[in-house]
């Protein structure tokens, strides 16, 4: 099954090797929990997070192996949506609406909890690529100024800058990461080697959707800031999906989806902007209905939003609350851990994901030999149910907590 995803034109040449079928098929056998666990133990959490899973509406029939590009929705989370979107359409009142800036301010207060930030530092954007481009074009920039990203960015963050910087005349050097990474240090070097005193902005994937490298963000951010540079982190990848604290972590701005691991409702997403860099910030809309706090009052200037998708995101942030944001990462990452040790065991198989657990992510993506990707994304797909994705020749998986493997998919395909 091919995906829709934009990604997918990031093409990407690397060797051919082989991988039969039938390796394929074990792949997705594997188990989804430590076998270092006593017996207990592991049912215990196999039960745990089969409950989790019976959250969601998602048809058993399929394998959520997509992730990065979309995480299904608790049955709440579309509860709530619709919930709110009928009343909306049965009762337009000004009076019964009320609710909805109520709704907004209270999700803001929410998100902004969750990340350890103030509500005032919070816009509700549409999505990350919103995000992105509201920080590319809002900071001021002009011959001279340089913009440090790295290759593996979305084009959201590395071609926004690249068309701008031919409008406004400044600069932007892209970094080239080894991959897979080998370590962290691979990840801070080769930014530290291309900031100069000319450096304004520089401009990061949290956890790249390319082969899931986590960014040491903390340290990146505070090299940044020690040098007068504004910091700029896509969390794409990582808002929902690991335990964040923005405070900690000290960046100028940080952007996200909430479709994707926060497994909310769709366009909607968030920009963070630290209080001392909104006045660095120029807006791109200017309109009417913006937030009523902060910089939502400038920065969320979007016109007439989707209201009920307000009070969905607070419900899907109350999920990751219940459950635990610690859990749940450590859960994603569990299952995309198991999918990376089996893939290894099969000969000629090429990893792109790191190795090392402190830079891995629930992202692996490899090129499975000689096959033809696309056809057997397609017969994974009729016979197991795999909701993965292709791009160019290799396969991203990436596994949250919807994710699952069944014992009948270990005679998955033999031939
Ligand atoms: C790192 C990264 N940034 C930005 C985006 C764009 O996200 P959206 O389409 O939700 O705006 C993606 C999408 O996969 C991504 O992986």
């Amino acid at each position: 099954m091919q995906s829709n995803n934009a990604d997918q034109t990031w093409e990407i040449r690397m060797p051919i090797e082989r991988l039969s079928r039938r390796d394929f098929g074990r792949i997705f056998a594997v188990a989804a929990v430590s076998r270092s666990m006593p017996a207990i133990a592991v049912q215990r959490a196999a039960d745990e997070w089969a409950a989790v899973r019976s959250e969601f509406i998602l048809d058993p029939k399929f394998i959520v192996m997509n992730a990065a590009n979309f995480c299904p929705a608790t049955r709440n989370v579309s509860e709530v949506l619709f919930k709110y979107t009928r009343d909306m359409d049965a009762n337009p009142s000004q009076q019964s609406r009320a609710k909805f800036s109520q709704g907004r301010e209270e999700t803001r207060k929410k998100i902004a909890a969750f990340l350890n930030v103030t509500p005032e530092e919070i816009v509700i954007t549409r999505n990350t690529s919103e995000g992105n481009n509201l920080v590319s074009s809002g900071i001021e920039l002009k011959p001279g100024d340089e913009v440090v990203v790295h290759d593996e960015n979305h084009p959201t963050n590395l071609t926004s800058w690249q068309n701008k910087a031919k409008r406004y005349g400044f600069t932007v050097k892209s970094v080239a990461i080894p991959t897979p990474p080998p370590s962290v240090e691979a990840l801070v070097k080769p930014f530290v080697d291309a900031l100069t005193s000319k450096t304004k902005v520089l401009s990061f994937t949290h956890v790249t959707s390319t082969f899931g490298s986590q960014f040491p963000a903390k340290e990146l951010c505070r090299i940044a800031r020690e040098r007068g540079i504004l910091s700029l982190v896509d969390g794409a990848q990582s808002f929902g999906a690991l335990d964040l604290d923005l405070k900690d972590i000290g960046c100028d701005f940080f952007t996200s989806s909430s479709h994707k691991w926060l497994m909310g409702p769709k366009e909607a997403g968030i920009l963070y902007i630290r209080g001392d860099a909104q006045s660095k910030l120029w807006p791109s809309n200017y309109g009417v209905y913006g937030g009523t706090v902060g910089a939502s009052r400038t920065f969320e200037q979007l016109g007439q939003r989707d209201d009920p998708t307000f009070m969905a995101m607070a419900e899907a942030v109350d999920f990751h609350l219940r459950i635990g944001k610690k859990k749940i990462e450590a859960q994603s990452k569990a299952l995309a851990a198991a999918v990376k040790t089996e893939l290894m065991k099969i000969p000629g198989l090429h990893m792109y994901s790191p190795a090392a657990p402190e830079i891995s992510s629930a992202v692996v993506t490899f090129r499975p030999g000689s096959t033809d990707i696309s056809k057997m994304a397609a017969s994974l797909y009729e016979k197991i149910g795999f909701a993965g994705a292709t791009r160019g020749g290799d396969t991203p998986i990436s596994t949250t907590v919807s994710s699952r493997w069944k014992k009948s998919w270990r005679q998955f395909p033999t031939t």
